[in-house]
């Protein structure tokens, strides 16, 4: 948008924005402005989904704002009078995609339509630039009244705003899309965004475990730990990492494959152990050759035991058709009953055009509650003048 069409010049904008400040714990005197600024994304959470269920502690934020050898990452806020009402962050590879950049701005209600998320948002992509970074992309939530919103999501309405490849659409006059497209922004991909109610009905699972063990065949075993990788597959379950960042669909996000080496589990792990996370994670074995051939792993966090995300899961491409997916998944979340009964919503996103992955989810009961518009923008070079 343009600042000046919007009245407010960056020059006599009543806000002031700065480099977010990492305390080096929330007692330390300057860690207010750091508790605001998570507070203001618990806010804008809450008020998006109507529940708590995406709330985080700011211990758990502190943890995770720390950059690593392998991503660098830097906030910015927003302050009128000492209050923080905006907070823009972002997120840059430095082993791979060393030419990418992830973006993300909130601003508070009060302060939005005022120009501030332009502003924000301008600050991240000269922070990139400086960086050398060319190609940014950035995540947009939009939860869906599925009965009352048939133009949501992947409704596929024709006059639906469409990305550039896959099924499904959002709302043209949806307002963070409206913004992305503002700022030079290409919607490439929907994902769905679903939930699924735990525990599981007891009749459920150990059917559904034994029909895919048996269409799994007997050259396949499940191996499951929690939180840290066994020392003896933990290269082989990097390589399982590897395959998740270039084997999903991602229509044309421009992606390459991750480096995953043992030492990269281990600062993941690390991260998540920092941030007070724990994790179950289950393979799959191929007997004869002892090779890992996929994996799922489900995070959830005991100050919130009743919320658990689903993150990654990956079957090999050699050993699809097996219903090795499925086997995973059930063994993973009765798992999950037995070490964290107080489960109780499982949240998932998975790419609108990967059916196969939706076909396991729907048949476990996973329903559609939003959809997730995955953005690019490809930086061109500065005129200089
Ligand atoms: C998206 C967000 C950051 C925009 O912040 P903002 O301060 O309102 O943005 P701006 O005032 O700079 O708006 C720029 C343009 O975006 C579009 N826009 C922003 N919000 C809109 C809305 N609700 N409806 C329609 N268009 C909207 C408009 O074109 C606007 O220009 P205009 O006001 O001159 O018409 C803010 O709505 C927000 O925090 N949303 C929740 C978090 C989120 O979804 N972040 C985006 C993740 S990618």
């Amino acid at each position: 948008m343009n600042l000046e069409s919007s009245g407010v010049s960056p020059d006599r904008a009543p806000w002031a924005i700065e480099p977010l400040h990492l305390p080096e714990s929330l007692d330390s005197p300057d860690a207010a402005d750091f508790i605001a600024a998570n507070d203001l994304s618990n806010l804008t959470e809450g008020l998006r989904w109507g529940n708590n269920d995406h709330w985080v502690s700011a211990e758990n934020a502190l943890a995770g704002a720390q950059s690593s050898r392998y991503t660098a990452r830097q906030g910015f806020i927003a302050t009128v009078d000492d209050r923080v009402v905006g907070r823009a962050v972002v997120e840059a590879p430095l082993t791979d995609n060393t030419g990418c950049g992830y973006v993300h701005v909130i601003v508070h209600p009060e302060y939005q339509r005022r120009g501030l998320g332009s502003q924000l948002y301008a600050v991240l992509e000269d922070h990139l630039r400086g960086k050398d970074r060319r190609i940014v992309m950035a995540w947009s939530d939009h939860p869906a009244d599925l009965d009352a919103d048939a133009d949501a999501g992947d409704a596929d309405a024709a006059d639906g705003l469409r990305p550039a490849s896959g099924p499904g659409s959002l709302r043209q006059d949806d307002g963070v899309a409206r913004y992305c497209l503002g700022l030079g922004y290409r919607l490439e991909q929907i994902e769905r965004f679903s939930l699924l109610q735990l525990p599981l009905d007891r009749e459920v699972p150990a059917p559904m475990m034994e029909a895919t063990q048996s269409a799994a065949g007997r050259d396949y075993d499940v191996v499951s730990w929690q939180d840290s990788c066994p020392d003896d597959v933990v290269d082989q379950y990097g390589h399982l990492c590897q395959r998740m960042s270039v084997d999903v669909p991602m229509g044309e996000m421009e992606s390459e494959a991750e480096e995953w080496s043992a030492a990269r589990v281990r600062t993941a792990e690390a991260r998540l152990r920092g941030q007070g996370g724990r994790s179950l994670v289950a393979v799959v074995r191929d007997v004869t050759t002892g090779q890992l051939v996929g994996n799922t792993v489900l995070e959830y966090f005991p100050d919130r035991p009743e919320v658990v995300y689903q993150e990654n899961t990956l079957v090999l491409h050699p050993h699809r058709g097996h219903r090795l997916g499925m086997l995973l998944k059930v063994a993973n979340l009765l798992r999950l009953q037995e070490l964290c009964p107080q489960a109780r919503r499982l949240y998932t996103w998975n790419a609108a055009e990967n059916s196969h992955m939706l076909g396991i989810n729907i048949e476990l009961g996973f329903v559609a509650r939003g959809y997730v518009g995955a953005w690019q923008k490809k930086l061109s070079a500065r005129q200089s003048s």
